[in-house]
């Protein structure tokens, strides 16, 4: 431990992006702190400043380009300002990011943010540039890592990577194929998390229904490492995410059966309705495959709570694959749904397969906002059915919309509002539920 004068200035990290990447951040930061910086909550109070990029749509790229341009006037004021850029951008971008952002110091990939400590002392020591893209070593990730920051609800990495090739995906080229950490490994960290506070985690993976296929001496399944961690003594709530419909297999049901602290919450993208579009995408399922799964997810965990994503406007899609995206919603009733316009990216299957992004903007636009008043509805419909059921919800303190309620979770990882004078953040408690939006549900404490 370093003390306060002994620190060797100020970091500052700035998130865009999926989950990964907000773990990513933390684990980052705490590298950092390791080597005695101060992590700021502003920019300008910093003396090192980093975004942790995506690139998975143009807009996520555009933003981190944006936070740079603001960063060049801060580092015009102050000339030793260390900017670094991490991340999937940073992996797909590589020297790239220079040429557009000469003030920028430090380009590191999605296997080398645990190294920052490295390069911002390298930095601080020659002034040179630092660029660390490469793939040729091991991704070194959490076996570095010095304590991080405990909080009531945590993730964990269990797995890096993705084997499919979705073919308007650039996340195998950003993240690299599938590597799963070993199960002891796993449960030692969730082990010692939890020995410090942790009372929920969240296991990641791009794809984590195909968790430890490649381990030896013998491969692991995401059931057996779910078996593992809910034992872990005092986790009170354990989640994973996110799913891939043609990797889930119907034994997971019988964990969420026999495992009290595994929540009902899946998240299982089915992207399109339309089979044509599926096939376009090699998503290797079908419209009918994904209704199944649903209805045995249903059937298995009744109050299962649905999450899935979905893209619209993907190459080819005519009004006909656009009507079946919306009978797989409406049949579905998804508790959330994230909904994307098709944004074509390089290293990307659907390049080099001559799969163009042919659907008109305006095309897009229409359909996306069709399709996203309607899911309102049905998520108000469903959020309606649930008044007067009283939820155990884990709390997170006051609400960002109104700081004088406080906001908290539910089993199905719903947001639920309760009014409270108390801070619950961290607390388990009950709401009877007594009234619901398309986004959240609302309750008084019993
Ligand atoms: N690994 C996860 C999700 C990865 S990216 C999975 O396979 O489900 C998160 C979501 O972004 C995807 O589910 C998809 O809906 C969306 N997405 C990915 N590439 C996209 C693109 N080129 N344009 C628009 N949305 C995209
Ligand atoms: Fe991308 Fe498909 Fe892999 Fe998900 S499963 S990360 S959408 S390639
Ligand atoms: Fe996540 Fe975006 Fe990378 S979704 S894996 S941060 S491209």
């Amino acid at each position: 431990m370093t003390d306060a004068t002994t620190k060797t200035g100020n970091a500052f990290m700035y998130t865009i992006g999926c989950q990964m990447n907000v773990l990513d951040t933390e684990l980052a930061l705490a590298t950092l702190e390791g080597d005695g910086l101060n992590v700021v909550e502003a920019a300008n109070e910093a003396d090192v400043v980093l975004v942790n990029t995506c690139s998975v749509r143009e807009k996520a790229e555009e933003k981190a380009y944006s936070w740079l341009g603001r960063m060049k006037v801060l580092k015009r004021n102050n000339p030793e300002l260390i900017i670094g850029v991490l991340g999937c951008m940073a992996q797909k971008e590589g020297k790239l990011i220079f040429r557009r952002a000469p003030y920028v110091d430090i380009v590191a990939g999605t296997a080398h943010f645990t190294k920052i400590d490295d390069y911002v002392r390298q930095v601080r020591a020659t002034g040179n540039r630092i660029l660390a893209v490469g793939r040729d070593e091991e991704v070194e990730t959490e076996k570095r890592l010095k304590a991080r920051e405990t909080r009531h609800s945590a993730y964990v990495a269990v797995m890096r990577g993705c084997d499919h090739h979705c073919t308007y995906c650039v996340v195998p080229n950003t993240r690299g194929t599938e590597s799963s950490r070993a199960l002891e490994e796993i449960v030692e960290e969730c082990r010692i998390l939890v020995g410090e506070g942790t009372q929920e985690i969240t296991l990641l993976g791009q794809n984590i229904d195909s968790y430890g296929k490649r381990l030896r001496p013998r491969r692991r399944t995401l059931s057996e490492l779910l078996y593992a961690v809910a034992d872990v003594p005092g986790l009170r709530r354990l989640r994973f995410i996110t799913s891939h419909p043609s990797d889930l297999k119907p034994e997971l049901f019988q964990a969420f059966k026999d495992l009290p602290n595994l929540m009902p919450y899946l998240h299982f993208p089915a992207q399109s309705g339309s089979d044509e579009v599926l096939k376009r995408m090699r998503r290797g399922y079908t419209f009918g495959r994904y209704m199944d799964l649903v209805a045995a997810a249903r059937e298995a965990v009744p109050d299962m709570g649905l999450a899935g994503d979905t893209i619209v406007g993907f190459s080819g899609e005519t009004d006909e694959d656009f009507e079946k995206t919306i009978e797989l919603h409406e049949r579905t009733r998804y508790q959330n749904a994230y909904i994307f316009m098709y944004s074509e990216r390089d290293y990307t299957p659907a390049r080099d397969l001559n799969l163009p992004d042919d659907v008109p903007h305006d095309v897009k636009k229409h359909r996306i906002n069709r399709l996203m008043k309607l899911q309102r509805q049905w998520a108000n419909e469903e959020n309606q059915k649930k008044v007067g059921r009283v939820l155990e919800v884990f709390g997170e303190g006051p609400s960002r919309k109104d700081p004088d309620k406080q906001e908290g979770r539910s089993p199905q990882n719903q947001v639920v509002i309760v009014e409270s004078g108390r801070d619950l953040k961290g607390q388990f408690y009950k709401a009877e539920i007594t009234a619901g939006t398309d986004a959240a549900l609302y309750g008084r404490l019993v």
